[in-house]
């Protein structure tokens, strides 16, 4: 099997749909068995999550969460360990199948969603949102629409965690993403309302040398 990153790229660059369409389109090929879509590995950012809700000493009773771009939802089900109602969406049809089929016995609510057209009930509605590397996944002309959408996602007194890499600056887009995040569109999450509680720019040991932002925002 051909390298994730090279494949998904090469998907990407013969697509003439929207990114929307992208997302779906690469995970059926993973259902026919063509590729892996190239964040699928146990990564460094799902440890991140993970050593935050130790730190915060996270305790879901009682509590709503929502996994946004959830892929196959191992963030999703550590959510829910931690005692959250947990609601995981992807724009992907296929990918939600995938995460179903990957965790049957799940308690968490897996659901197709587009960030850009949420529910309307989903507004303010969870207590705790994890975001991980799908704002970077869209193009930056979107961006204010799903930070916008994203932190509408968050209850009164509730929390936002975001991990996504950092961009540095000055930059110059390329044709495919994914498009990390500006300081300052970081920092946006807050026109929702929202209130930045800690921001990291952290070193990723990962290949290639990159850094992310680990921030968390409250309401
Ligand atoms: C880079 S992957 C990250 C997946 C997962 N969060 C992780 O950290 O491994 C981005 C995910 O966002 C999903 N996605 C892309 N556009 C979306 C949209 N408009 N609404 C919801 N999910 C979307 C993709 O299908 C994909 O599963």
């Amino acid at each position: 099997m051909s390298d994730p990153k090279e494949w998904m790229a090469d998907i990407a660059s013969q697509h003439e749909g929207s990114y929307v369409e992208l997302y779906e389109k690469v995970y059926a090929a993973v259902a026919r068995g063509e590729g892996e879509v190239p964040w699928a590995e146990v990564a460094e950012r799902h440890e991140w999550l993970r050593e935050w809700a130790a730190e915060q000493q996270l305790d879901g009773t009682g509590k709503k969460a929502v996994v946004v771009g959830c892929g196959y939802g191992a963030d999703a089900e550590f959510v829910a360990s931690l005692g959250y109602e947990t609601t995981a969406f992807d724009i992907s049809p296929t990918a939600i199948e995938l995460a179903k089929r990957q965790h049957p016995d799940s308690p968490v609510h897996y659901t197709v969603a587009n960030v850009l057209e949420p529910p309307a009930e989903w507004s303010q509605a969870f207590d705790l949102v994890v975001e991980i590397v799908t704002v970077q996944a869209l193009p930056r002309s979107l961006r204010r629409q799903v930070i916008d959408a994203i932190g509408g996602f968050v209850a009164p007194d509730g929390r936002l965690l975001v991990i996504n890499n950092k961009q540095e600056e000055p930059f110059t887009d390329g044709d495919f993403g994914p498009w990390p995040l500006t300081r300052a569109e970081l920092d946006s999450f807050t026109t929702s309302g929202l209130t930045e509680v800690r921001v990291q720019d952290r070193p990723s040991e990962e290949a290639p040398p990159t850094r992310r932002w680990q921030a968390e925002f409250r309401r």
